[in-house]
């Protein structure tokens, strides 16, 4: 099942789901977890976590660990649109791509002509065709930092579908026939969407992430090998739009592996996906409606969802209306009434004997509490919940609800005590591990063009 963490701004959401997921990844040691967190702190509680264990333990656990801190201006964990080392067919990889494209674009492209959605539909997956077919001799490929260059200029798409158009015939039919054939200036409004999308990914260290052509990891990978993966996106507080595309793409790369498992396959271990207000996923209504469908539909395929939010009013109304579908709710204090009331109807039944008033008399019937009553007073002790104090209404098994509501008068304190290295720079040693140096990989990217894309030169690594 899923579980839904809610709770107004500092009531310790964070610090005891960090808690429960390094205790949880110490139990199973073949499960992996992917952690998406929009502002670091989630990794931050992680880590520092992990560097309060004895040696022994922290040795394993950091084998397991893999950090991804997307926006470093030095380091840069690479993850391309395409690769076979993702374990899918490019033309998955493609429509992967242009699927999210369409998500992203009501909420990155606001005011978009008619024009441009068909740009979207029908000129990116064909670019995207290209791009993956302009392979050299490692079968690495061009990458969507590419798609620009050749939306832009006819006179290098046209060489593109000479040299590699015979891999992908209907990609270059549609290209040179109907796209290459459009008037400059429609061409220029049927793709103006399509490139303002691909504008998120132009900042140097989100080119040397996407352009670079080998994945610093890969969901396969750590399911395989049981890993913890965090992707840590604080440093693109300020640039909404690339992280909006970043996150999305971390997602549907998990959701690609997710959704090869054969529903019920006693074989498959279960996938943790925790996202710590990441409102790119949830306030996004594309990217909402998927995430409010994966709950339930999921379960069969092991995925379990962590969603940790301060109001209910942080989520699209698709992801608002499917919520409570999750399994598991954490609530702690909230702050808006009516929430705390729709809180209170979610996790508590209604007991219809609550008694308000005993009898005066024994002849008289006592004062039965109606359920709004009821409900109105649960609503307000969850308001006045302290710090640290959560109420929990939890699922024993797929099928049974624990009949009790539980109460936690406070979370199990976290260590502040000083470790060994600070966070930070256990940050910086686990980001080398699967990091490339930014200049490099833009070096790379910088350097792909079409005569040398048979033979690249590139910086040893
Ligand atoms: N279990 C704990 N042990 C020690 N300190 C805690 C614990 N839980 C929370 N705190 C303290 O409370 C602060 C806020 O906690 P936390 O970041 O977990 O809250 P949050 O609900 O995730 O907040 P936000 O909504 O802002 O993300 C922490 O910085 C920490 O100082
Ligand atoms: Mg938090």
């Amino acid at each position: 099942m899923g579980t839904l963490y809610i709770g107004r701004q500092g009531t310790g959401k964070t610090s005891s789901l960090a808690r429960h997921l390094v205790e949880y990844m110490k139990t199973y040691p073949d499960r992996a977890i992917f952690v998406l967190d929009w502002s670091g702190s989630i990794t931050d509680s992680i880590l520092h976590l992990v560097l309060q264990e004895p040696r022994e333990v922290r040795e394993k656990i950091i084998r397991r660990l893999v950090y991804d801190e997307i926006g470093n201006p030095e380091w840069v964990v690479p993850l391309p649109e395409f690769s076979h080392l993702y374990g899918s067919s490019f033309e998955e990889q493609v429509q992967r791509l242009s699927s999210n494209l369409l998500k992203l674009a009501p909420e990155l492209v606001k005011g978009a002509p008619f024009l441009a959605g068909l740009g979207l539909t029908e000129i990116a997956p064909q670019i995207f065709r290209v791009l993956t077919s302009m392979t050299n001799e490692y079968g690495e490929t061009w990458q969507a930092t590419e798609a620009k260059k050749l939306i832009t200029d006819g006179a290098l798409l046209r060489k593109a579908l000479a040299l590699y158009g015979h891999k992908v015939p209907q990609a270059k039919w549609f290209l040179e026939k109907v796209f290459l054939d459009l008037k400059p200036n429609e061409r220029e409004l049927r793709t103006y969407a399509l490139l303002a999308l691909l504008g998120a990914v132009e900042t140097p260290e989100t080119r040397a992430r996407v352009g670079y052509y080998r994945p610093g990891w890969t969901p396969r990978e750590a399911i395989r090998n049981g890993q913890m993966v965090l992707v840590n996106g604080a440093r693109l507080i300020n640039q909404k739009n690339t992280q909006h595309y970043l996150f999305t793409q971390v997602y549907s790369l998990i959701m690609q592996e997710i959704n090869k498992r054969i529903p019920a396959d006693p074989n498959d271990y279960p996938v943790s996906l925790v996202m710590d207000e990441v409102y790119s996923l949830l306030s996004i209504p594309g990217m909402a409606e998927e995430i409010g469908r994966i709950s339930p539909q999921y379960r069969s395929r092991k995925l379990q969802l962590y969603i940790v939010l301060q109001s209910l009013s942080q989520l699209a109304e698709e992801l608002r209306k499917q919520v409570w579908s999750i399994g598991n709710i954490v609530s702690f204090a909230v702050s808006n009434f009516d929430e705390a009331f729709e809180l209170a109807q979610q996790i508590f039944p209604y007991n219809a004997n609550t008694v308000k008033l005993p009898p005066k008399a024994d002849s008289q019937q006592p004062v039965m509490e109606a359920d709004r009553g009821q409900y109105l007073k649960i609503a307000n002790d969850l308001q006045r919940m302290r710090h640290r104090e959560c109420i929990i209404r939890r699922y024993i098994s797929e099928r049974i609800l624990d009949k009790y509501v539980l109460w936690v008068k406070k979370t199990k304190d976290v260590s502040t005590n000083p470790t060994e290295i600070t966070v930070q720079e256990f940050k910086e040693t686990l980001l080398k591990e699967r990091g490339v140096r930014v200049r490099d990989a833009l070096q790379v990217v910088n350097q792909r063009n079409i005569e040398s894309s048979k033979s690249p030169e590139r910086p040893a690594l």
